[in-house]
């Protein structure tokens, strides 16, 4: 056997000359000293919570690949929503998951003023006035080929689904929304949204622009909730960016914020956070992630299977947006972890 021996060099360095005696070791020493120099913190400010609403009366319907998360009905999503404003928690999204019946090649439903989301929203507004509500004007909840554009020909239709979506937020901005979040990626979607809400005298809603959304397989979950899964055929690569490119990203948000956005989105989030710090250097506008339904997911098995601490990785995820720029976090933990806080 032949076996190795390591010898300290001759004249060995103590480790205070190697370091020049700068230990950061010794602000990490205990947890008064650790809270004293955190960087970077958590609140309830920063939560934004996405729900799912359906129709029906008292419905609160699991989502088989999203445990915990439900689609609910309005009577109950108002319920939720005066919750989350007890709780603290500034704003929710909403997304529909709309009858099969109601969607058609174009998603004309979304123009409807009586449709879930915006009868959601009245019926929130009306209850919970002080929490923010977000709607998303893209047109996926309602085509029937789960699309968020105009499908013809197999081609998504940008201009006419610009139309579409403008006309969509204006809607939802009469019914009460504070926010529109276009979730479609179409080219000059922000800019038309502004004029039309301008133009019906929505100045005061503001817009915040899905700027950098991902081609991803991270939406999943998100697609059985909405019922699009089914649908879609095909992907959405010719409107999402590819998630290979980050100067794609820049362009994209700088062209958004000239075109009118108030606020910025990066989504899917844990895997982009890299987009996330870039943005915020070059931009310093407010700046949000979506922590999507597959990275939830992802949380909620490993932590139910117990091959991690799915609290505690929650935590982190979280904490990790705000390091990397983030002003707030959209996230299906939004509940959860602001009862964890109050706590
Ligand atoms: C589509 C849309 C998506 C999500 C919200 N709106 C992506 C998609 O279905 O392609 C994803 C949200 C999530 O995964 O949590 N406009």
């Amino acid at each position: 056997m032949n076996r190795f021996t390591p010898t300290k060099p001759a004249g060995a360095r103590s480790v205070d000359d190697v370091t020049g005696s700068r230990r950061l070791r010794r602000m990490r020493k205990a947890d008064w000293s650790r809270r004293l120099v955190q960087e970077n913190r958590l609140t309830v400010d920063d939560l934004i919570w996405p729900i799912f609403v359906v129709e029906g009366k008292n419905v609160r319907e699991p989502i088989a690949a999203m445990p915990g998360v439900f689609r609910l009905s309005i009577d109950l999503a108002v319920r939720e929503a005066e919750r989350a404003a007890k709780l603290g928690i500034p704003a929710l999204a909403t997304f529909p998951n709309v009858d099969l019946a109601l969607r058609d090649q174009t998603g004309s439903h979304i123009l409807d003023p009586d449709n879930v989301i915006n009868r959601a929203t009245r019926a929130i507004k009306d209850a919970v006035p002080e929490i923010g509500i977000i709607t998303d004007a893209a047109l996926d909840p309602f085509t029937s080929h789960g699309h968020d554009g105009i499908l013809r020909d197999g081609i998504i239709v940008n201009d006419e689904t610009v139309d579409q979506v403008a006309a969509a937020a204006v809607i939802q901005a009469a019914a009460g929304a504070d926010i529109i979040a276009p979730s479609d990626m179409m080219d000059g979607r922000i800019g038309a949204i502004r004029d039309a809400l301008d133009a019906n005298g929505f100045q005061d809603v503001a817009i915040m622009s899905y700027a950098t959304k991902f081609a991803s397989a991270f939406y999943g979950p998100y697609r059985e909730a909405v019922g699009t899964a089914g649908l879609l055929k095909g992907d959405k690569k010719t409107y999402y960016i590819d998630h290979a490119n980050s100067d794609e990203a820049v362009r994209e948000a700088e062209q958004d914020i000239a075109e009118g956005a108030d606020m910025l989105m990066v989504k899917p989030g844990l895997p982009y956070l890299d987009i996330i710090r870039r943005l915020k250097d070059e931009f310093q506008m407010p700046t949000f992630a979506y922590q999507v339904s597959g990275e939830y997911s992802m949380i909620k098995a490993a932590g139910a299977n117990g091959w991690i601490d799915g609290e505690k990785a929650m935590l982190e995820s979280l904490l990790a947006f705000k390091r990397a720029g983030c002003d707030g976090i959209l996230t299906y933990f939004a509940p959860e972890v602001a009862t964890m806080l109050k706590g």
